[in-house]
């Protein structure tokens, strides 16, 4: 079955990087030349997918009109010449049909992705949470899709952190199934110090089946006094099985101040125009400090 739709929660106050995100959405802070959410929107539309959901909240506005036709911009654009930028521009504006639903009250990540039910339906779909950039040659959510198409039950990528890292993240336990995949065997969201010796994390990516959905208006609040996906997803490995998945790439949390300038090295380096005198820079910088 295709993975047609991708979930995209934006709801999140975002304030770890408080005064940054005061007056803007977090996902609206800028890697390189576009907003994080782009490269996110990017990977989805790379992978296949046919339509965004983001789950948004007040404040979140300009997440919309980033995607959104701008006629205004676009005119001035064309009166002064500057034709390559408004292609540029539209071209961010028709990579995707781009549905927004509001996520009503704060309750976590396992409640936003309810919200989304109705628009989602009866399928299976992808989710992605913005903080987590992939750098990588096939996208994340693509090499998931592959997954997915074979043992048709729902994903979670997973990444191996630092044991004392782990009370950050969803962990997983599980046997090893195949390359790279695991079948989950257990699974505690912020799991306490010495509570798991496993030391794979979930990953903002997912494919899910839609029986995620009855899960989800069942699960009750858990770490933090929020209604966790994790806490559903356990559930649904319970009753169906479930898969987790190592992906190809580099991970950056570009919700956490270092991760996000680690983020903004990674994606310079690699970008079309300003790789190659960036990483003169860079290796000038490392010289002479
Ligand atoms: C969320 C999930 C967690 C996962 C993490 C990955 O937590 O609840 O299971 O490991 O994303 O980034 P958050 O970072 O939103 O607290």
């Amino acid at each position: 079955m295709n993975i047609r739709k991708a979930v995209i929660p934006v709801a999140g106050l975002g304030t770890r990087f408080l005064p940054a995100t005061k007056a803007i959405p977090k996902e609206m802070l800028t890697i390189v030349d576009r907003p994080t959410i782009q490269y996110i929107v990017e990977e989805v539309v790379a992978s296949g997918i046919e339509q965004v959901i983001l789950v948004t909240s007040e404040g979140k506005a300009a997440i919309e009109n980033h995607f959104d036709y701008d006629f205004v911009l676009d005119n001035i654009l064309q009166k002064k010449n500057k034709e390559r930028l408004a292609e540029e521009l539209n071209h961010i504006s028709n990579l995707i049909d781009i549905v927004s639903v509001r996520q009503k009250k704060p309750l976590g990540l396992g409640h936003a992705i309810w919200s989304t039910r109705n628009v989602v339906g009866d399928e299976p779909f992808a989710v992605l949470l913005g903080d987590d950039l992939v750098l990588s040659d096939e996208p994340c959510c693509h090499q998931m899709i592959s997954l997915f198409d074979e043992v048709h039950e729902s994903i979670v990528a997973i990444q191996r952190v630092p044991k004392d890292q782990t009370s950050n993240y969803g962990i997983i336990e599980g046997q090893p199934y195949k390359k790279r995949t695991y079948k989950i065997d257990r699974m505690v969201e912020k799991p306490a110090p010495g509570a798991t010796d496993s030391d794979m994390a979930i990953i903002g990516r997912y494919i899910l089946r839609p029986e995620i959905f009855s899960l989800l208006e069942k699960t009750e609040p858990g770490h933090g006094g929020e209604i966790q996906l994790t806490d559903a997803l356990l559930e649904l490995s319970r009753q169906r099985g479930m898969y987790a998945y190592e992906f190809e790439g580099t991970r950056f949390d570009a919700g956490d101040k270092l991760g996000y300038l680690k983020a903004i090295i990674a994606f310079g380096l690699r970008h079309s125009e300003l790789g190659e005198a960036f990483r003169k820079h860079i290796k000038q910088v490392a010289e002479n400090f």
